[in-house]
């Protein structure tokens, strides 16, 4: 059902408008303007918004995010943003340097001694993980039976189909891109920075007690309301203890679209093992009276910053994984927890030292020296302790060197 255009607010009527308005967000994040057709694409998701808030009065952040990352065609990740590595708007470790996706491949053949010798990668992006690893157990002698990837932007499939076309022509039989997850899979599963692109709901400490954020919108732009709602009450009452210590004014995110995600991963795994690599942290330290920001950010061009609704479309949106919840989950559905270590002790454990004397490829990020991805990789104020690295199993009495001695605190 479409709304008449004089029901729309102005700034989703008029082109112009919302040219001035994306121009001023710019204006104030001191980031360069995005290209007209960027701006058109933005203008349409905008108004599938205003549709949606026409008839909803507001809308649920979760609800927008989903729409600003995924809407088919239109946003950030299904449209045709350049998204990650150098000259995109942020980069992640595979994008950095071949080293990771040759250790954790040095982990998934350790994993296969006993499951399948398959891989499932979720959320792949420009697909450089995937021909890190499938060149490390090339190189090893030791590829997988197959390597599927599931993956929710057909942007990017598109992406990576290309690029194991270019780099790897020999091995396009072995890669399987999957609609959704498979029956009964047996292997080793892999996300890199997935879970923490999953739409969070926004909560507040207000006079009111704890509310919930809505996205609604005014004749110039969309905004953020907070009320109380039956999700805050009851979310509250679930977490009592952790809220009293949050003052007014204190923001958070909660992840149940996350634990839903994960129970069907789970569910779809018959045996074998689960890497879930990502920013995050266990939820004491996610929800200390320390962190009154909460941990949404934004990435735009490499500028890194705090306002959602700023860039529809066109900017990444993340928030920080609670491990403890994700765990919990697991633990719930019949899987077993085998640690949380920091990705650089993971990374270490697992042996990255065997790959610093390797030729680097000459891809993406190449114009960093060895020490520097090395540096990036594994740093503490960088990614080695930001990111941690979740592993889970189901069926699998097999140990891997990155999960020696290390668990969670908390579980
Ligand atoms: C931040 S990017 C990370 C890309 C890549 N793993 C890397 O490390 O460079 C997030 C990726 O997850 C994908 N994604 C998000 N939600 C997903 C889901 N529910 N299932 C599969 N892929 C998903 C996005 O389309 C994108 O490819």
């Amino acid at each position: 059902m479409s709304v008449e255009p004089e029901s729309l607010p102005e700034f989703c009527r008029n082109y112009q408008d919302y040219q001035q308005l994306l121009q001023h967000q710019c204006q104030t994040l001191e980031v360069p303007e995005p290209e007209q057709i960027a701006i058109e694409s933005s203008f349409q998701l905008a108004q599938k918004i205003a549709e949606l808030i026409h008839f909803k009065s507001k809308i649920p952040f979760s609800e927008f995010m989903q729409q600003a990352l995924y809407s088919p065609g239109l946003g950030y990740y299904s449209g045709g943003s350049h998204k990650l590595g150098a000259g995109g708007d942020f980069v992640t470790a595979p994008e950095i340097s071949p080293m990771f996706g040759k250790t954790l491949a040095k982990s998934i053949q350790q994993a296969w001694q006993d499951t399948d010798n398959c891989v499932l990668e979720l959320g792949a992006g420009s697909g450089k993980l995937m021909v890190d690893i499938l060149q490390q157990c090339q190189s090893g002698g030791c590829l997988p039976k197959t390597y599927y990837i599931l993956e929710v932007s057909a942007e990017l499939r598109q992406r990576q189909k290309q690029r194991l076309s270019e780099v790897l022509p020999q091995l396009k039989s072995k890669v399987v891109w999957l609609d959704s997850l498979p029956k009964s899979f047996h292997g080793v599963v892999v996300a890199n920075e997935v879970v923490d692109a999953i739409p969070v709901e926004l909560l507040m400490q207000t006079e009111q007690g704890l509310a919930q954020g809505f996205v609604t919108h005014n004749e110039q732009g969309f905004k953020l309301e907070f009320e109380p709602s039956s999700f805050s009450q009851g979310w509250r009452k679930r977490h009592k203890e952790t809220c009293q210590q949050w003052p007014e004014g204190y923001l958070a995110e909660s992840c149940e679209l996350r634990r839903d995600w994960l129970k069907s991963l789970l569910e779809s795994i018959e045996q074998g093992c689960v890497l879930l690599i990502d920013y995050g942290f266990e939820e004491d330290e996610l929800y200390s009276p320390y962190r009154p920001q909460g941990s949404l950010q934004c990435y735009y061009r490499q500028k890194k910053h705090s306002m959602p609704l700023a860039l529809l479309g066109l900017q990444d949106i993340t928030s920080s994984v609670n491990f403890t919840r994700l765990a919990e989950e697991a633990l719930g559905a019949g899987a077993s927890v085998m640690g949380l270590p920091t990705q650089a002790q993971f990374l270490t454990l697992s042996g990255i030292e065997q790959f610093v004397a390797q030729p680097q490829d000459s891809d993406t990020m190449s114009s960093l020296s060895v020490a520097q991805q090395l540096q990036t990789l594994l740093m503490p104020n960088e990614m080695g302790q930001n990111i941690k690295v979740l592993g889970l199993s189901k069926g699998f009495s097999g140990a891997l060197s990155g999960f020696t001695s290390l668990g969670l605190n908390q579980v």
